[in-house]
């Protein structure tokens, strides 16, 4: 359980909170690159962090994002003309580029220097992996885009799907560390996938948790017949990342591993991306398979409106859910507590050990800013930008053999060379 306090430090992210400032100190996805896809294409409001943003692609295909309300008397810019190199408000016609600039006031007199003395909010972006990354906080503090494995593939070795979480982003992030749940909120009593036994098998997973410079490292250990235990690898990447054994496969071997981040949009919202790669091969429409649960607006056909459509029939001989769909369960499990739950009132358990870990290390972090000092995982020297550590994996060892062996450092080259079996 967290007191109120903590659980408040943890939750709010708004201009001016704890986590807000921890949390504007790394690049965080604000957007889809297919939501501007080219030059001069609509703007779209982009809620991040509790902020009301506006992101658009010039006409020399930049992107910027921008305060959506106008500096001149705040009207919203998502209504704006994106035209040569700017977008234009409106109202009274004042004109920005991507990095903040006023660069006409049609309103006022000729000759006027009005516009110079002013700079409207604009964030920096990287585009990444079909991904427009925004870093928001202070100029002078901005990292490094960190150099994950994934950064380096050609476009067509990676996907991303967005969707829409209607709660706190805590909530999602601690259910991705969350090994336990697979046994039970993601069981099917059909399943021929080979994981699914073994979730099956023991549902009351032991934990081996290590911190890292990135985030935690963390294995959940589960028996598996006499000799053998099966362990499964995955991350928590600062500052809401968290990477798992899924993914695109070669044959019954994982050939990546997807990275799902939950970022607020709001205290009460927050937006879920998927990313995942392939080491070796292009990916297919078959690895985004999630895409065909996502409507409009990024929000998913199955949702807390229509009760997920969850099917009790379903529920009694095919699913513990009841809900055909992985993604959509973990939202059902989230969105179901409430907006923001009040962790007060929880009961943790040995199944939750994870889920602590996790909250400490991101307590630890705020902490660390409110002190001064610089927070985990902020990679400022471009020869230390060599992040091949984070893996993610799956296997079966030998019993009292410890998961190192496999897995050793961790690192996705052991992972790789050993490979990560069935996922
Ligand atoms: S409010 Fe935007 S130009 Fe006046
Ligand atoms: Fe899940």
């Amino acid at each position: 359980m967290l007191s109120k306090e903590d659980n408040d430090l943890l939750t709010r992210t708004g201009p001016g909170t704890p986590m807000g400032g921890l949390l504007r100190r790394y690049w965080i996805p604000a957007l889809l690159t297919e939501e501007i896809p080219e030059p001069d294409s609509p703007p779209v409001q982009v809620r991040l962090l509790g902020e009301e943003l506006v992101a658009f692609r010039d006409t020399h295909g930049r992107i910027g994002l921008l305060e959506e309300h106008c500096s001149h008397r705040g009207t919203s810019l998502f209504y704006g003309r994106n035209e040569e190199r700017g977008l234009r408000c409106i109202y009274h016609g004042w004109k920005y580029d991507v990095d903040g600039n006023v660069l006409d006031t049609p309103a006022e007199p000729a000759g006027s220097e009005f516009c110079k003395k002013i700079r409207h909010t604009a964030y920096p972006t990287r585009e990444v992996a079909g991904i427009v990354f925004a870093y928001m906080g202070p100029q002078e503090k901005m990292p490094l885009f960190p150099n994950y494995e994934w950064v380096q593939l050609p476009k067509n070795q990676t996907y991303v799907t967005k969707s829409l979480q209607e709660c706190n982003y805590l909530q999602g992030l601690e259910g991705e560390c969350d090994s336990s749940h697979l046994s039970f909120l993601h069981k099917s009593f059909r399943s021929k996938i080979a994981s699914h036994a073994y979730f099956s098998n023991d549902g009351a997973p032991s934990f081996d948790i290590e911190e890292t410079d990135f985030g935690l490292r963390l294995a959940a250990i589960r028996k598996w017949g006499q000799d053998e235990q099966y362990v499964r690898l995955s991350t928590f990447v600062m500052p809401v990342a968290g990477c798992v054994p899924a993914g695109p496969r070669v044959g019954d071997r994982l050939d990546g591993f997807e990275v799902h981040y939950y970022v607020p949009a709001t205290d009460t919202q927050s937006w879920r991306y998927d990313l995942g790669f392939a080491r070796s091969r292009p990916v297919t429409n078959e690895d985004i398979h999630r895409q065909g649960q996502i409507g409009p607006g990024y929000r998913r056909i199955r949702n807390r409106e229509n009760h997920y459509l969850q099917d009790r029939q379903a529920q009694k001989t095919e699913s513990f859910t009841g809900i055909n769909d992985f993604l959509v369960h973990d939202s059902v499990a989230t969105e179901s507590m409430g907006a923001i739950y009040d962790r007060s009132k929880e009961h943790l358990g040995a199944s939750d050990t994870a889920v602590i870990a996790l909250r400490r290390y991101l307590l630890d972090a705020v902490r660390d800013v409110q002190d001064g000092k610089e927070p985990p995982h902020i990679i400022r020297d471009s020869n230390q930008n060599v992040l091949d550590h984070i893996g993610s994996g799956a296997a079966v060892v030998p019993k009292g053999g410890h998961w190192r062996q496999v897995f050793e450092t961790a690192g996705t080259a052991d992972l790789r060379k050993r490979g990560s079996s069935s996922g």
